[in-house]
């Protein structure tokens, strides 16, 4: 077999193996012999055509439906297949199986731009996705991520318009790739939370030099349980063996217009030649004291990120991805990620933005996928039984027999796993976390107001040639948007963060450099406080 399997989980049923294409003759759909393909059936030799000719029909049809939905976002993307072996030292924190001793398991991964189409360029400057699907014992678990640890908004009810401000123009779909138009700034100079964010993807993260050399975030915190049913707070974090590397601006333009699939290419040519990519998987791991706080900063807030000097990652496996998708459509196009794809040990938590995720994903894929049944598309199926008692349906390819199930039900046996549940031996899947009833309102904490003190964070984290970078994007990408009040709003904006560097871009533009505004700095820990006036600043 051409996809004959490379690491140890490869045992019994491939999740991709699917049945056709088989026979030694060509056929129609329906298995019979085809002897001519190439001329359709016509009245004489110069036709006109017969509509009764049932193999054109059939042939033309197939084809006419070839193409689904391109993702809303993250359409572009690059996948491949892997393994992860856990380190076995997760007990303590949470009875996950596949993070237990020995445990190796399946995975399939898709990397993705977030703004452009599927045809699109690779090296845009633009966030990466890092989505990976766990195919465990238990079920599958999805860690749906990105290459930058915080995101635009705190809410997801704003999502609509982050993406609506950053995607192409609607009259000409011009700019393709990138968020370099008057919306999307406008957009992130009025809507500040997403000020971090920015700041991230104009550094030089946001033009990786290769999806194998790309951190991965979870970006908001989740919840670990472990066996005794002790609740832990976890930011996840990928880090790659090859290190963390970019391109500079004008490697990343060249490279995309001679090769528009650079990143693509890359990944797929790696694994073939057997450079193998690894990852490994990590954890910043916080108390779960009921404060969702750590040294000043709000864990549910997904614009803030945690400095590993305060809470080191720790290691609990490693990632090695090391066989291209046999069918491009048939894996990487058809895979569907979800956050609320979950395994007993890892659950979510209140990050309101999160909250949103659990609905968006399952939603858009009922479209994408054509039916509520995309679970069985090959590459989306767990590997573990299932018995979901769900029937019927667009695209249904299981044959269930016996009477439609229903519960409670004397006449069929019953359910073994409802009646283990029901008995106390399996703990339930949700933690019983307790929740404070308040009233309902449409708000947000007074945490979340702090929209700049991670931006200068992450900004002074950087060295000197890294923030010249920083400077010169702003200054290129803040220069294609033609409002001028949109122009200086953002670089008022940029005062608050750094005045250096909102000078430099002001003056880069023509603008009048503006003053920071009083804004107080947030509540801080001593430990916090410290970080970035610790670190070197070279520039
Ligand atoms: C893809 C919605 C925030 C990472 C998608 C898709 C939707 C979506 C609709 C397309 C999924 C599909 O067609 O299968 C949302 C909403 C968000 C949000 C509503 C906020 C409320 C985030 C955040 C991250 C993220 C914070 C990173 C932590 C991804 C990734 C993909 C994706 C990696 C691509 C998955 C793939 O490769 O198939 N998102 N998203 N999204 N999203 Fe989000």
């Amino acid at each position: 077999m051409a996809n004959e399997p490379k690491h140890p989980t490869d045992q019994g049923q491939q999740p991709e193996s699917v049945p056709g294409q088989d026979s030694d003759i060509l056929t129609t759909s329906q298995g019979a012999p085809v002897s001519d393909t190439d001329h359709s059936l016509k009245t004489g030799e110069r036709g006109p055509t017969l509509l009764q000719d049932h193999h054109l029909r059939e042939k033309i049809m197939h084809f006419d439906h070839e193409r689904i939905p391109e993702r809303v976002v993250h359409a572009r993307g690059a996948g491949a297949h892997g393994f992860f072996t856990s380190y076995g030292n997760a007990e303590e924190l949470t009875r996950a199986d596949f993070l237990k001793p020995g445990r190796t398991t399946r995975v399939f991964v898709r990397f993705s731009t977030v703004v452009g189409s599927r045809g699109s360029m690779d090296t845009a400057r633009d966030t990466r996705g890092f989505a990976t699907k766990f195919y465990t014992d238990e079920g599958i678990f999805d860690l749906v991520g990105n290459n930058m640890p915080v995101f635009f908004i705190q809410d997801g009810i704003k999502f609509p318009d982050l993406v609506h401000a950053a995607k192409p123009h609607p009259d000409r779909e011009i700019p393709q790739a990138q968020s370099a138009h008057d919306t999307f700034w406008d957009f992130v100079s009025l809507h500040t939370p997403a000020q971090a964010h920015v700041m991230w993807q104009m550094s030089d993260r946001a033009i990786p030099r290769s999806y194998r050399m790309m951190e991965g975030f979870g970006v908001h915190t989740f919840r670990m349980v472990n066996a005794l049913g002790r609740s832990s707070l976890v930011k996840f974090h990928w880090k790659p063996k090859l290190g963390v590397h970019s391109l500079v601006w004008e490697e990343s333009q060249l490279a995309g217009g001679a090769d528009a699939d650079f990143h693509r290419r890359d990944l797929a040519e790696a694994i073939d030649a057997g450079a193998l990519p690894e990852w490994e998987l990590g954890v910043q791991i916080f108390e779960d004291d009921g404060t969702s706080s750590f040294e000043g900063i709000d864990l549910l807030d997904p614009t803030k990120f945690v400095p590993e000097e305060l809470a080191p990652v720790q290691p609990l496996g490693k990632m090695v991805l090391d066989r291209n998708p046999e069918n491009y459509f048939a894996q990487t196009e058809q895979v569907a990620f979800h956050p609320g794809h979950l395994v007993p040990g890892i659950d979510i938590t209140d990050d309101p933005l999160l909250q949103a995720r659990l609905f968006s994903y399952l939603d858009t894929q009922l479209t994408r996928l054509g039916g509520p049944n995309f679970a069985q598309i090959p590459v989306n199926q767990p590997q573990a039984p299932v018995n979901d008692m769900f029937r019927d349906g667009l695209h249904q390819h299981r044959v269930p027999e016996g009477i439609a199930p229903y519960k409670p039900n004397s006449l069929d046996g019953g359910c073994p796993y409802m009646a283990q549940l029901g008995s106390g031996q399996l703990p339930p899947l949700e933690f019983p976390q307790p929740i404070d009833a308040g009233r309902k309102e449409r708000s947000e904490p007074a945490s979340f107001s702090d929209h700049y003190s991670q931006a200068r964070l992450f900004y002074l984290s950087l060295s000197g040639v890294e923030r010249a970078h920083v400077q010169q994007s702003y200054t290129f990408e803040l220069g294609k948007c033609t409002d001028v009040q949109v122009r200086q709003r953002q670089v008022d904006c940029l005062a608050n963060i750094d005045t250096g560097l909102a000078a430099g871009v002001a003056r880069a533009l023509g603008l009048p450099a503006p003053a920071a505004q009083e804004l107080g700095e947030p509540e801080r820990s001593p430990a916090l406080s410290q970080i970035g006036k610790s670190w070197p600043v070279d520039g």
